[in-house]
């Protein structure tokens, strides 16, 4: 995360919409990476809770980094908090960004109000670039004049701590863009992959069917949770099974992913509902957050 890396990158200043999960570790890892940071959040209490989350991780990441020296472990700290600030209008945030980081609800109604607004406003060279994890990169662009300077950048969680971003290249995202897409991910210390707009990207498109097969594998009583978790992981070499990442996942998420594709591809058999999966949601069994998913959990 040394500052030098962000030298590859032309964008130096960096607007992230959205204080959540992933806007807040989004927001820390170019902070990292020497850039000025500017997070967006509608609501002021969850900026400051990203802020507080923000400084305890930088703190974990600076023991690590300066073992031996509290000093410049401290200096590193103050120094990337002092380049985050935080507002609550989008609007007057992005006006000197060279490049917005969209991460707020999954909804597309509301990113298109969001880019519609932004696009009005913010400087001409701007970057614009969703989070989506499961949206059209294309379909969210539709409603900016800027296509060619619209793509997606999608994270993992946790930001800080994942090493991938799937770069998206919409159908108008230039050359350019893209370029400076994965020059600003390298910036970041991030490993880059290139994929097209497509459901999912890469790692969702490979990673929610393999889940739903596993849910439906269990739904017909093919083999029992554990020993589908057991048989991935002592099997495949997979660090967590499918149902354990499900739960962790969040099985809301996992549906809300595959009502959204199946919606639009009616036809694909892999994206087809899942009745266990809808009953364990309507019944409030969501997976690690709630105490009970595929296993039960000891409530925090
Ligand atoms: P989150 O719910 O933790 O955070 C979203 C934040 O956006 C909230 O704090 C909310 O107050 C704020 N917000 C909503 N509308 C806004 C607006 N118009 N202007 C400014 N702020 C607004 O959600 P999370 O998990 O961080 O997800 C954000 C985006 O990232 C979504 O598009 C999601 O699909 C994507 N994503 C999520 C991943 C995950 O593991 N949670 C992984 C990769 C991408």
């Amino acid at each position: 995360f040394s500052s030098s890396l962000a030298l590859q990158s032309a964008i130096k200043n960096v607007t992230v919409i959205g204080g959540g999960l992933m806007g807040s570790g989004i927001a820390q890892v170019a902070a990292q990476a020497g850039q000025n940071v500017t997070l967006v959040d509608v609501n002021s209490d969850i900026l400051a809770k990203a802020q507080k989350s923000i400084g305890n991780n930088l703190g974990r990441v600076a023991k690590k980094i300066y073992k031996d020296n509290p000093q410049e472990s401290e200096k590193f700290v103050t120094e990337s908090m002092n380049r985050i600030k935080t507002a609550t209008d989008a609007l007057s945030a992005s006006q000197t960004a060279d490049l917005v980081v969209e991460a707020i609800v999954e909804n597309i109604d509301v990113k298109h109000q969001l880019f519609q607004k932004l696009d009005q406003i913010a400087p001409d060279h701007t970057i614009f670039a969703s989070n989506t994890s499961s949206l059209s990169v294309n379909e969210i662009a539709s409603v900016v004049k800027r296509k060619d300077k619209f793509g997606g950048l999608h994270f993992f969680n946790p930001v800080p701590v994942m090493r991938l971003l799937e770069v998206v290249r919409g159908a108008e995202t230039s050359e350019t863009t893209y370029k400076s897409m994965m020059d600003w991910g390298k910036s970041l210390g991030k490993t880059c992959i290139t994929c097209k707009d497509t459901p999912g990207f890469v790692v969702n498109r490979l990673l929610v069917p393999y889940i739903a097969e596993a849910i439906r594998l269990f739904e017909r009583g093919d083999a029992s949770a554990r020993d589908i978790d057991i048989a991935m992981k002592l099997g495949a070499g997979y660090p967590m099974g499918p149902l354990e990442l499900a739960d962790y996942v969040g099985l809301d998420t996992n549906k809300f992913i595959l009502d959204g594709w199946h919606k639009k591809f009616p036809e694909e058999q892999l994206f087809k509902p899942i009745p266990l999966l809808n009953k364990l949601v309507s019944e409030g069994k969501l997976g690690v957050k709630t105490g009970e998913g595929f296993y039960k959990y000891e409530k925090k």
